[in-house]
């Protein structure tokens, strides 16, 4: 197969771990017969050096004309870096949200596995952890809070911030309808998340998830208030299969899971529009603070390469080797340092690539 991949390596950690992403991808092409072209697009802190903004129209365009796009991930230090010095709409996360919203990548598929081999990490009790869990956190990403009109102003004299909350009923439709697709081909468990007993958006989310239920009787619905959710996380996180949820609920409980699973360094990401086109990129940020020193844990963009084939390519064989590959290195006890526990063998940013790229 010819895949045409869109590369946005970043900012930070984000050449590194992309790097590591490609040379397993590279040895997935040698080994099962595809050609990989990649294209390098620029976005965020790197976007802004070249350009003065964190997203392009040529971004925006050479992202469309690719097959699927691999990321990194963008931004810097808030505290140090110039890039913060700017206006909030010139800033690197405002290139993320930007290509979100351009290529109508409106649902974010973010599983949140606790792998055996990493239950040393995982600092929930021996007693919670040893049920493991297994859940996909479907976020909605073009939606909410995030793109509602917001303003700062004086009103009488006092100064007054203002963000606003909207769901229509066919974005609440589009990315139920993904969720259930989803629990189809997993345990067909659907929770729904929102916060009903206080916000309008939510009262709809739930009428909305409910009518879509409809058509998935094999499926089995719950409603969960997303304060409870937080705290179901680390109560009973073996309760979870698919968690539905609306934007700013799902960016704040997709980064609590991760965290369950032992690091954010392991959370890949799926975000997708109504096309076999995604953007694929680990759930973790930029970690400037361990940049350029090799240290990063490359794993969860390795594991957003293997959703990228999975999703887009429907190369699931392949996809199924990388995840395999994965689970290996960990089972031979190789770690980088977020994941060491005792007994284990500290590995690099650059080997880890190497000892997953050499098991496919
Ligand atoms: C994420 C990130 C982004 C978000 C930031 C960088 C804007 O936290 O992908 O979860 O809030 O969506
Ligand atoms: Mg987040």
């Amino acid at each position: 197969m010819n895949c045409r991949i869109g590369v946005i390596s970043g900012d930070g950690i984000g050449p590194e771990i992309v790097r590591e992403a490609r040379k397993v991808l590279d040895r997935v092409a040698e080994r099962y017969g595809h050609s990989f072209v990649y294209k390098e697009l620029l976005l965020g802190g790197a976007s802004i050096d070249v350009h003065g903004v964190p997203l392009t129209e040529e971004t925006i365009e050479q992202a469309k004309a690719c097959d699927a796009v691999l990321m990194g991930s963008i931004g810097g230090d808030a505290k140090t870096s110039p890039w913060y010095q700017l206006e909030p709409s010139r800033r690197p996360e405002a290139g993320l949200l930007g290509i979100r919203k351009a290529l109508n990548l409106f649902a974010n598929l973010r599983p949140a596995y606790l792998y055996e081999e990493l239950r040393a990490a995982c600092p929930l009790r021996e007693d919670i952890s040893a049920a493991g869990f297994d859940m996909l956190i479907m976020r909605e990403l073009t939606g909410g809070l995030y793109f509602g009109a917001r303003k700062t102003e004086e009103v009488d004299g006092v100064l007054t911030a203002v963000d606003t909350l909207s769901y229509n009923e066919h974005e609440i439709r589009r990315i139920a309808k993904r969720a259930f697709d989803i629990a189809m081909k997993r345990r067909k468990k659907v929770c729904s998340v929102d916060k009903a007993n206080v916000l309008d958006s939510s009262r709809l989310w739930r009428r909305i998830v409910e009518e879509v239920a409809e058509d998935y009787p094999e499926v089995e619905l719950s409603h969960m208030y997303v304060d409870n959710c937080a705290m179901q996380l680390v109560l009973h996180p073996a309760q979870f299969d698919v968690i539905l949820t609306e934007n700013m609920f799902g960016d704040i409980l997709s980064d609590e899971a991760s965290m369950v699973t032992g690091s954010i360094g392991m959370l890949s990401s799926a975000s997708l529009n109504d096309t076999k086109f995604g953007l694929y990129e680990p759930s973790h940020g930029s970690a400037p603070d361990i940049a350029g020193q090799d240290r990063a844990n490359p794993i969860a963009t390795i594991l957003s390469a293997a959703m990228m084939l999975r999703y887009t390519f429907d190369l699931d064989r392949e996809a199924d080797a990388v995840e395999a590959a994965v689970r290996q290195v960990l089972k031979e006890g190789f770690r980088t340092g977020d994941i060491l526990s005792e007994g284990c063998t500290y590995t690099t940013t650059t080997q880890m690539g190497d000892l997953i790229a050499d098991r496919i």
